[in-house]
């Protein structure tokens, strides 16, 4: 049987755009509660400006109360020298540094050009790397752009290629504003896979318009196998205006576990974590699949 990862997004691209700031109780409770659903890596905050992403100015306390040498991975996103030395400082042991493919959004969301924030990742990466970090690399607006529009394919293709030589072990293509479709999402992938192999490669894709479980489809296709999702589909992005959450994390399990892969989740008990967050955020879990089994537990 082959196996297919899912990197949970939840408590930091989920919890980064909910209105109503939780504090990290709440977000270790809901941690271990997706640790204990089988997760294998849960992305669990971010040293960025808290002025820019207030939601996320407690990471420091939240990565204090995990296991951070045991099986399971928690990254953190880090943008440039000064999130890095937190992240060091809070005993982060894989970091996410992040890009973006369209110039437009990559002012907005980190006060960069793409040719600057390369240029900040490369000692960021190097740095981390030489404490013995793992350091993953994102692709934002992979396929359309809430400011630019249609973004080329040889865009993605070529900042993913250079956040790879920088040394991140593996490359997570967003969809950031979720306009893709499998057409738009095959088109991306060609060409992105003419710069590096699938198993460099996850799909990180919003469900703005409910393409999202399409699009992983064609993705497995394409020989991906890893995706991003966020439990209760939480989230969107503070820059991209109207973007809606990540793909629900159950429904993907769900898909995976249907074409006959192995995830290692237990649907019963994510469910349960589904509904425990969007209880704590008075809101209903976004996903199909919290809806069609109820409240687990
Ligand atoms: P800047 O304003 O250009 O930074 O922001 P600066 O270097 O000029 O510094 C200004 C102030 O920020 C200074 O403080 C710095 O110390 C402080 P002051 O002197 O004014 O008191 N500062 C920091 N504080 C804490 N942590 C730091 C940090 N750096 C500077 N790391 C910056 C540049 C990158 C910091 C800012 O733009 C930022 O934090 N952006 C983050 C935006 C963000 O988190 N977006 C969401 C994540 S990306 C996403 O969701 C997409 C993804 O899911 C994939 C997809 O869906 O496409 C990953
Ligand atoms: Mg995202």
């Amino acid at each position: 049987m082959q196996s297919v990862k899912i990197v949970e997004v939840g408590p930091r691209d989920g919890l980064q755009n909910e209105k109503q700031t939780v504090n990290a109780a709440v977000k270790l409770e809901l941690i271990r509660r997706l640790a204990d659903s089988g997760l294998s890596a849960i992305e669990a905050g971010a040293f960025v400006s808290p002025k820019w992403v207030p939601q996320m100015a407690d990471s420091a306390e939240v990565l204090a109360a995990l296991d951070l040498s045991g099986p399971i991975a928690y990254p953190v996103l880090v943008p440039n020298d000064k999130g890095l030395d937190a992240a060091l400082a809070a005993g982060a042991r894989e970091i996410a540094v992040f890009g973006a493919a369209s110039e437009s959004f990559s002012q907005k969301n980190i006060n960069a050009s793409i040719a600057e924030s390369l240029q900040r990742f490369e000692s960021v990466t190097r740095r981390a790397l030489d404490a013995g970090l793992k350091v993953r690399g994102y692709v934002s607006c992979v396929v359309g752009c809430p400011y630019e529009g249609k973004i080329a394919p040889q865009k993605v293709a070529d900042v993913a290629k250079a956040l790879s030589e920088l040394g991140c072990y593996e490359i997570s293509l967003g969809d950031t504003i979720g306009v893709g479709t499998p057409a738009s999402v095959r088109e991306m992938l060609d060409a992105v896979l003419r710069a590096l192999p699938a198993v460099r490669l996850a799909g990180h894709y919003h469900d703005t318009y409910g393409m999202a479980i399409a699009n992983i489809r064609a993705s497995l296709d394409a020989g991906l196998r890893v995706f991003d999702a966020s439990v209760a589909g939480l989230g969107g992005c503070p820059y991209a205006k109207g973007a809606s959450g990540n793909v629900a994390t159950e429904d993907v399990a769900y898909l995976l576990a249907g074409e006959g892969y192995h995830t290692g989740i237990d649907l019963t008990k994510l469910v349960a974590a589904s509904w425990h967050i969007a209880d704590a955020l008075g809101k209903a879990p976004a996903s199909k699949l919290a809806h069609a089994l109820g409240r687990q537990g």
